[in-house]
């Protein structure tokens, strides 16, 4: 992959989630900056393998690799491959989460689990895994001023309470903290930990918000930009919290949301 700004050139990611929505535009946008790129998937092979054909045949170095992030060994060698692959780690882009909506009374412990194992654990798991690969690299030949960078995928919901969704919202809000918490924790390694926090974006997760004329309508009414968000969106601010340029960024979370976390319904009340 060859583009005129290559700002991570001579980098190894890994993002995990990659293969539909934000994770597969960040897999992209990370591979057009110049970094080689581990596509994690769970159960969906095919669009993973895709995007890494398509990285390696326009001339940049990809591989999809099969794991679930909720399970400790699989992370470990998913790291391992990674590290096969590319003789190093820089950057963790860790974006694997799902939805289990209900209301409290209809909501199974299963889904509870399910979330928290996925977009909470998994993040730890992920983490853990970076923060020692990242402390085990000889510094020499690494591209990168900081000593390796995570990116955390969290959402306008690790502030912004949401009914229905409480397994969701709670995880988001776990997030939140285990990025300021670890960010103070391994900043003296030279280690930075941020988060994304993506708003309404056009993805398969939240169909039923944009899908139809509707439903979109309403949600529009939650945007002060006045439009929903595209994986793209995220995927450049992505790149930009992974790359040098971001050195001096640790422990914050990047809102990417048209200002859906400024509260609008403040705009004329209150
Ligand atoms: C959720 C989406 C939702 C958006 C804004 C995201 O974190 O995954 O389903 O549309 O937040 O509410």
């Amino acid at each position: 992959m060859s583009s005129t700004h290559q700002p991570l050139a001579g980098h190894a990611a890994l993002v995990t989630g990659a293969s539909s929505g934000i994770g597969l535009a960040v897999a992209e946008a990370l591979a057009v900056a110049g970094a080689a790129v581990a596509v994690n998937y769970h159960s969906h092979a095919e669009p993973a393998e895709k995007l890494a054909r398509r990285i390696c045949e326009q001339g940049g170095r990809a591989i999809a690799v099969q794991a679930d992030v909720s399970d400790e060994a699989e992370v470990a060698r998913m790291f391992d491959d990674t590290a096969a692959a590319f003789g190093r780690i820089d950057v963790l882009v860790s974006n694997s989460g799902v939805q289990k909506d209900a209301m409290i009374a209809d909501m199974s412990l299963e889904d509870w689990n399910t979330v928290i194992g996925i977009n909470l654990t998994g993040q730890f798991l992920c983490a853990r895994e970076a923060v020692s690969r990242f402390r085990g690299q000889s510094p020499q030949g690494r591209p990168a001023r900081s000593a390796g960078s995570i990116i955390m995928t969290s959402s306008v919901h690790e502030i912004i309470p949401w009914a229905g969704h409480i397994n969701y919202a709670s995880a988001k809000g776990g997030v939140r903290m285990l990025t300021r918490s670890l960010a103070q924790e391994v900043a003296v390694d030279g280690i930075r930990v941020n988060a994304i926090g993506p708003g309404a974006i056009r993805t398969p997760i939240n169909e039923d918000a944009w899908g139809d004329e509707d439903a979109l309508e309403r949600l529009l009414k939650l945007i002060p930009y006045g439009r929903i968000g595209e994986p793209e969106d995220v995927a450049r601010a992505v790149v930009w919290l992974a790359s040098d340029d971001a050195d001096y960024v640790t422990g914050a979370t990047l809102f990417v949301d048209g200002g859906m976390s400024l509260y609008p319904e403040f705009r004329d009340n209150g």
